[in-house]
This record gives C-alpha cells, structure tokens and sequence, in this order.
C-alpha cells in the first residue's frame, strides 16, 4: 500500500504534488506486483534515470531511460519483491518539477529514496538499501544493555568480551572480512561492519590510525568544511573546526577507532594476498609488528576490501638525472613542510591543490619557490565554494534549513552522475562571475586556467578524474602577484643544479617537489594480489565521461568503488570523507548480506574497458 507517512484524516487535503507522487508510486508497485516491466518502465519519462545503490541489483548501478529500467525490473522483480512505497515527508514541487523523499520494503530490507516527477512521468529516481531485515544495527531502541543487572557468577565484563575477541580474532577465529587500510575509509566501514556483528580485522602498516594524517605535509588542512566530514554514527562536535588541521583529523579518527570498536591491526603490513576459486576465500600474509619484531600471520577471510588510498600510491615521475641531481627530491606525499628549507630555491613540479599547498607554506617561511605547471588548473577560491556550491548542502544554514548531512548525502546521491553537470555548470557560471577579478588577474600572470572540460567545474573535475583542481586558500595570489614564480613546459630532466624543461630553460633547485599526483587504485591490486587481477578487474575511479584522464565508454557510476568487482570477494573503498561515509554503508550491506549466506544477484556487473 502507498500512502503519505501521516494519515491524512484530520488534516487538510494532500497537495496536488503528494497526489501525483501518491498515485505513481500506486502504479509503479502495482507494476512490480504484476511482474510487468513494460508497464513499470513507462512510468518513466523518456529520458529518465533509476540510479539503485544495492536495494534491487545488489550493485552501484544507474540504467537510463525506458529500455534500460525494463530490462533491469526484468532482471530485479522476482529478487526483489519491492513493496510498501510511501513518501516520508511532503513532496515538493518547483519549476515542474515534483520532489518526494520516499521508503519501502524489499523481501529481505528496507530502503529509502528520492524521485522527481515531470508531466512525462519519472525522471530520476534513486532507491538504496538502509538495512537488512532481521539484521537490523543495535541502536536507537534497540541499542546494547551495556550493564547486565542481576547476579552472575560467570559475568564476562564488557571489556572481558572485547578482549576475548581480540585475541581470538585472527588467531582461533577468521575474520570474515579483512581490510586492507585503516585509513578514514577502512576505519569507517570497520565501524559499520563492527555494528552489523560482521567478524572483521582492518589492518594498517602505520602505528596508530590517524597516521596517514599526521604523515603529511605540516601545513595541511582539510579543504572540505566540517558538516561534508562527519563519519558514520558519530558526528563531529559543535565547537569543530570549519577546515579540521590534519593533526585535529588523525586524532579524531584514532579515538573513533577506538570507541567505535573497530577490530583495527596497527603496525600491520599486508604483503600478499591470493583467491583460491575452489574455497572461496584469500589467503593473506600480513607482517604484524609486536614487542619481540615482526611475526608473519596468515589470514584466511572471504572478503577482502582493498581500502589502501586513492591518493595512496605516488606518482613519481622517472626523469633522466634523478640520480646525479645534487639537491633533495621528493613526492608531496613525502614532503614534511616548510621548515628546513628558508631560503633554498624549490622547484614544485604539478599545478594543483598539493603543489600549491606546498608552495604557499614554502614562500611563507622565505623560500625561493618555483611552480611548474604543465597543462591548465581548475581554481575556486574557498570562501566562494563554500557559498555558492557547497552551502545548500553542507554548512550551518543547510542545517538550520532542515538538511542534514545524512540528507545532504541522499540528495547529492540522488543527482545521476549523467547529468549532475548540468547542476554543476551553472554553480561554476556564478563563481566565475563572483570571482571575475581574480581570474582575471591569474590569467595575466600567465596561470593557465580551465573550468573542466565542460566547464562543469570541481566535483565533476573529482568524480571523473580525482585530480585537476585546487580549493584556493591562499596561495593562488602567490602565483598570480609573481610572489611564487610560474614556470611553464614538460621537465625533460634533472640536471646536477636543478630543473630542465621542454624549451630548453634551466630552474636551479635545493629541493624539487613532485607534487604529481597518485596512480589508480588497482595499482595496488597489482602490488599485492598479482597483475593478472588488477588488469581483470580493471580501472579503478572515474565514470567514463570521456573528458579528459576519464575515457569511455559511459559507466554511470564511478568504476569499481564500493560495488562488486570482476574478481569475486574483492572490493574497494574509499574517496574523500562525504564518500566514505556514505558510500561505507552500501559496502558493509552487500558484505553482510554475504556474511549471512543470503542472495545476493548482482545486476549489471560492471564490465573491464581500461586496466591500468
Ligand atoms: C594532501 C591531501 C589532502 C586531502 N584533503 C582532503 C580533504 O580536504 N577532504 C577530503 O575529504 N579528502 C581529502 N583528501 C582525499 C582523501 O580524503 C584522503 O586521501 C584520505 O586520506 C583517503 O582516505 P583513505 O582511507 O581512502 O586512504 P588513506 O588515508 O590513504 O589510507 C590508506 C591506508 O592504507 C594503508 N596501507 C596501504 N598499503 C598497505 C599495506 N600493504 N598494508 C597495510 N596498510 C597499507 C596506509 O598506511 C594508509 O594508512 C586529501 C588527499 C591528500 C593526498
Ligand atoms: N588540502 C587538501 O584538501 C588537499 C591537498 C592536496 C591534495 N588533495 C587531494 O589529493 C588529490 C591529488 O591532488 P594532487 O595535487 O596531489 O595531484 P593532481 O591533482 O593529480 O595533480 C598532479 C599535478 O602534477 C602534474 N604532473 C603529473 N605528472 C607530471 C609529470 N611527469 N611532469 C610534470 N607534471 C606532472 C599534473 O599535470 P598534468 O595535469 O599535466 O598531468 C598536475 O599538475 C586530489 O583529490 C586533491 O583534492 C587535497
């Protein structure tokens, strides 16, 4: 039965727009009752979008238009068995346009979404699993008792229990989920698996979380505010800073880690790790670190989540004289700051947000800093971001509006990635016009600048390619007043004295920064399982826009992040914080649902079009 969450009776008439949305979900469950996707599908405008995050495909998949919704309720119906469709707030309606916020039961969960209605019938709709029936997390009315009142002469303490799977996790019991990475992404679905009771050990070759934090350069700050940065279950606390200092992150996350109980190996490094397709499970050689040296554990987990970093693995360029440059050199990832080098001449190879990080804390303290840029930048300056793309959803006046970051996640999440840079190009229209000095003034410091390919702007520039931008907080003004100088060209080499590029100039150097970026997460799949996997499970990141570093074909969801692979029991996570939350739920569900023996056919299996 679909109906409005609250009853009508006593209540004014619903509004023309709850009617609509009332009678197509009606109809779009009837549909499926009947088994009928021809009927379901034309429900749907002709251009229109059905983007499923595990509730129906178990699988990250949007399908398009009438054809492709057909052939997916075809392939989902039975599985499936959606029922119970009903708004949970009153639709809205603008510029033809009606917004509903709806839930609904599937025949082993319960899922929440969003649908937008034209004159033509839908023309997104998002469904997503929340939770697994019968497996619902212990919280709210449900959470844990804690205290077990009453007289009990084997009572096991809380922290007893804690300790007594500690030591037995790993060594007399498999986990049945191993992370590889206990970055912010490995502790967050570490978190969630440890509240879905999934066995699981997150292991991290730092010493304590927080580590890949604190390891990078001193002047970093998050560059995204602090209501797109909460982590799962436990908000940051009012009193937060906008931008969190990495220091401020690190500790954050190893006290979450902590409370949150995550079963989490510091000190652990993974050095291999093979599928045996007869068991149905990894082994994995880990080098654990203890008091005595290192031991060497073997773990036999069904699932491996590879949760290493998409800005994990550097990119260091190979350039001829690397071996008799006389000064220092190293990738941003290893670059400690400023401090050692007040009045030495830095060469920053790379244009966007790490070198310009980098360069800014290096002129503060009085180097003599070079940046070298090869190809254009796309720059938004901060406070403008905040404002004009970020505020609707993520900042104090979206929370005093009613939008949550939970609800901030489910609207951005219900935007298909297809057309998301429709949304976007119009943000960028206004920050270009807001901010019109300032481009003006960097592009006559010979600062090439772009606006994305389809001048869609940051988060599509993120989404398709991870890289290509800088949030500016400052530095851009170094660059564009001639305050850090601006080199142009492809470095050819090294030379004993410094830095040589294309056109045949020569940057004397102290230090040469190669703020180059990072390489393909399944980079790592290569490092640790084999190449043969990596390549048959192919590209990791991007949506296959066909925009540049992002080729085709059209993949409609970013390739092989949080969703079943090629390779059976291998996934990955990650991605910047508003993802890993959000994105942590999805995962620790489909390995659940695993864990519990339960159906789970995948729709849509992505397929391999790029390997590495
Ligand atoms: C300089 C910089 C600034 C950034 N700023 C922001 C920001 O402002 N906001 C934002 O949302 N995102 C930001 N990002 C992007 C992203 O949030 C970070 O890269 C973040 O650290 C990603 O988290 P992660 O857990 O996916 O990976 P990581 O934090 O990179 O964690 C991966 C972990 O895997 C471990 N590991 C790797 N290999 C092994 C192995 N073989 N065995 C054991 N452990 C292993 C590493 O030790 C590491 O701790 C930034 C990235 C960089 C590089
Ligand atoms: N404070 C923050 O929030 C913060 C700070 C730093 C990084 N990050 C995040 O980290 C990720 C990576 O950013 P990033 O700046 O490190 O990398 P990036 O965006 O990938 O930029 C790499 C730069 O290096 C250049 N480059 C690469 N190889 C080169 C070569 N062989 N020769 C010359 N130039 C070369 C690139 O030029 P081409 O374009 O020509 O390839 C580009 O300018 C992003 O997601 C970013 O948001 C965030």
């Amino acid at each position: 039965m679909t109906q409005t969450l609250e009853p009508s009776a006593g209540r004014d008439e619903p509004s023309a727009a709850a009617q609509r949305v009332d009678r197509w979900l009606a109809d779009f469950e009837a549909a499926l009752a009947d088994r009928d996707p021809e009927r379901a599908a034309g429900l749907f405008a002709t251009t229109s979008f059905w983007r499923d995050l595990v509730a129906f495909t178990w699988n990250l998949k949007t399908v398009e238009n009438r054809d492709g919704i057909a052939e997916m309720v075809r392939a989902t119906m039975d599985s499936t068995d959606a029922h119970g469709f009903h708004t949970t707030e009153e639709p809205t309606e603008a510029d033809g346009v009606v917004d509903a916020w709806i839930a609904f039961e599937t025949a082993v969960g319960r899922g929440r979404g969003h649908l937008r209605l034209t004159d033509e019938g839908a023309w997104t709709f998002l469904t997503t699993l929340y939770e697994l029936k019968g497996h619902e997390e212990p919280q709210g009315e449900a959470r844990p008792m804690g205290a077990e009142h009453g007289a009990n002469r084997e009572r096991v303490t809380w922290s007893e229990a804690r300790e007594a799977e500690r030591t037995e996790m790993g060594t007399t019991r498999q986990p049945y989920v191993l992370v590889i990475g206990g970055g912010q992404g490995g502790i967050a679905l570490g978190a969630r698996l440890r509240q879905l009771g999934v066995p699981h050990v997150v292991v991290d070759r730092h010493a304590r979380p927080g580590d890949q934090w604190r390891s990078r350069y001193k002047s970093l700050c998050l560059h995204d505010p602090v209501w797109y940065d909460h982590l799962p279950y436990l908000d940051f606390p009012r009193n937060w800073p906008v931008f969190s200092p990495k220091d401020k992150i690190a500790d954050w996350l190893e006290m979450y880690t902590k409370v949150m109980e995550v079963n989490y190996w510091s000190s652990t490094t993974c050095r291999s790790a093979t599928y045996d397709e007869t068991a149905k499970e990894w082994t994995v050689v880990l080098d654990r670190d203890g008091p005595d040296g290192s031991t060497e554990i073997t773990l036999h987990p069904k699932q491996l989540v590879l949760a290493t970093g998409m800005s994990g693995k550097p990119n260091v360029p190979e350039l001829p004289g690397q071996d008799v440059f006389a000064g220092e050199q190293h990738h941003s990832s290893q670059h400690p700051g400023p401090d050692a080098y007040k009045g030495k001449r830095v060469v920053v190879i790379g244009s966007n947000n790490s070198a310009f990080d980098i360069c800014g804390a290096l002129w503060e303290v009085g180097a003599d800093v070079t940046m070298v840029q090869r190809s254009s930048t796309h720059i938004v300056r901060s406070d403008t971001l905040m404002d004009l793309g970020l505020g609707d959803l993520y900042s104090e006046r979206a929370v005093a509006s009613g939008v949550t970051t939970q609800k901030a996640d489910m609207i951005f999440a219900s935007l298909p990635y297809r057309i998301m840079h429709e949304f976007q190009q119009p943000v960028y229209a206004a920050i270009r016009e807001r901010d019109q000095d300032f481009y003006d003034r960097l592009e006559a410091s010979g600062f090439r600048h772009d606006w994305g390919d389809d001048d869609s702007g940051l988060f599509m520039k993120y989404l398709r390619r991870g890289s290509g931008y800088y949030i500016d907080v400052g530095a851009a003004d170094l660059v564009a007043n001639g305050d850090v100088k601006l080199a142009h060209g492809q470095v050819t080499e090294l030379t004993e004295t410094g830095v040589k590029l294309d056109d045949g100039s020569e940057l004397p150097a102290d230090l040469v920064v190669y703020a180059t970026g990072y390489g393909s997460m399944n980079g790592w799949a290569a490092d640790l399982i084999s190449p043969e996997v990596a390549d048959k499970v192919g590209k990791v990141w991007g949506l296959g826009s066909a925009t540049s570093k992002d080729p085709g074909p059209w993949e409609g969801e970013q390739r092989n992040m949080w969703k079943p692979t090629q390779q059976e029991g291998l996934w990955f996570h990650g991605g910047n914080l508003h993802q890993s939350r959000h994105y942590s739920l999805y995962l620790a569900l489909q390995l659940k649902a695993r864990a519990e023996g339960l159906d789970t056919p995948v729709y849509g299996l992505q397929e391999v079009h790029h390997t590495r």
